[in-house]
């Protein structure tokens, strides 16, 4: 089939992140200038399941490229785990003329993507979620715009912290992955991060914490990923219970890091991902994901990428520590 496709598609899968919608907009228009057409799959694997196919023109990706979110919109299929889904998968592609698939998404819609692969069916993945914990790549889109929102809440949270001398408790997505935390956790100059990787005892906590105080600091900062073992509610029970200086408060940032208006970096990143994607599928590649290698874009197997774990280096959780005293 390579070189001659003359239809293909794209969705975005999994947790929506910010810069899917240029990477749909670059898959578009670089399949465009190659005088390919592109379907968009609206909800992922759902649609894909109920036949939810659109034909996208290089018009329809107009004004696009700042929205966060995604206009193709997004879901998590369970069915399209089974075999029988995966078959139906396959046979509504085949009824629309599909000759290859585009991918934007996390592990699980890697995983996805991957079993069409195995089918014989021509599939390139881009790694899309905030969570930076798909391994292939040094950043997937939407990390960027993320860890923006995080650091602009703990400088906000800083602001009113200090005016009372407070301790506040700062809960970030992302999975079982704290990159996130650790990252926000450096660039907004926090005293101590609680990740799923490393393990902190309560005890810990509450010592930094006191120390800070009596160093004369006039606010602390936790941050806690929303998949670490110790919560934030345990962590702020324990603090209320022992003589730290600080008062405490916590916020649980939530969904607000998913959305907003991709971040120049992220932008870029998607756009780049979405050509070499394209260009990948129609020169013939499949079963691969485009990742960023140093400043290239690059590939791995999906195979490879879905097997393996990413973790947060130790080397920014050491500094995360050591920057905070
Ligand atoms: O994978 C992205 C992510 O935002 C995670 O950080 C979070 O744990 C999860 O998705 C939330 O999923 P949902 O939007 O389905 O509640």
């Amino acid at each position: 089939m390579a070189g001659s496709m003359r239809r293909i598609a794209v969705m975005t899968s999994g947790g929506d992140s910010p810069g899917m919608n240029p990477a749909i907009r670059a898959v578009v228009r670089s399949a465009a200038a190659a005088g390919v057409e592109v379907f968009g799959i609206r909800q992922a694997f759902s649609g894909l399941l109920a036949g939810d196919f659109e034909r996208l023109s290089p018009r329809d990706v107009s004004g696009i490229i700042q929205r966060g979110g995604t206009i193709l919109q997004t879901a998590r299929n369970v069915e399209f785990r089974t075999p029988q889904g995966q078959a139906r998968g396959m046979r509504r592609l085949n009824e629309h003329g599909i000759e290859g698939l585009i991918v934007i998404g996390g592990d699980g819609s890697l995983r996805g993507a991957l079993a069409l692969h195995k089918l014989g069916f021509p599939v390139v993945g881009a790694p899309g979620s905030i969570d930076n914990d798909i391994y292939g790549t040094n950043m997937c889109i939407g990390v960027d715009t993320a860890l923006n929102t995080i650091i602009d809440a703990i400088d906000k949270l800083r602001d009113t912290a200090s005016s009372h001398e407070r301790c506040f408790l700062l809960e970030v997505m992302g999975r079982n992955c704290g990159y996130l935390a650790t990252m926000g956790g450096i660039l907004g100059g926090a005293e101590f991060i609680v990740i799923p990787e490393h393990e902190t005892q309560l005890e810990d906590i509450g010592k930094t914490l006191h120390e800070a105080y009596l160093k004369g600091k006039s606010h602390a900062m936790g941050i806690i990923a929303e998949g670490a073992s110790l919560k934030i509610n345990d962590i702020a029970t324990f603090l209320e219970q022992h003589e730290i200086g600080f008062e405490v408060r916590m916020t649980v940032l939530g969904h607000v890091v998913r959305g907003g208006k991709p971040s120049a970096f992220d932008r870029l990143l998607a756009t780049r991902m979405g050509v070499k994607a394209t260009q990948l599928l129609l020169a013939g590649e499949t079963g691969v994901m485009v990742g960023l290698h140093g400043r290239e874009i690059g590939t791995v197997s999906l195979e490879e990428a879905t097997s393996n774990q990413r973790d947060v280096s130790s080397e920014y959780i050491e500094m995360a520590e050591m920057l905070a005293k």
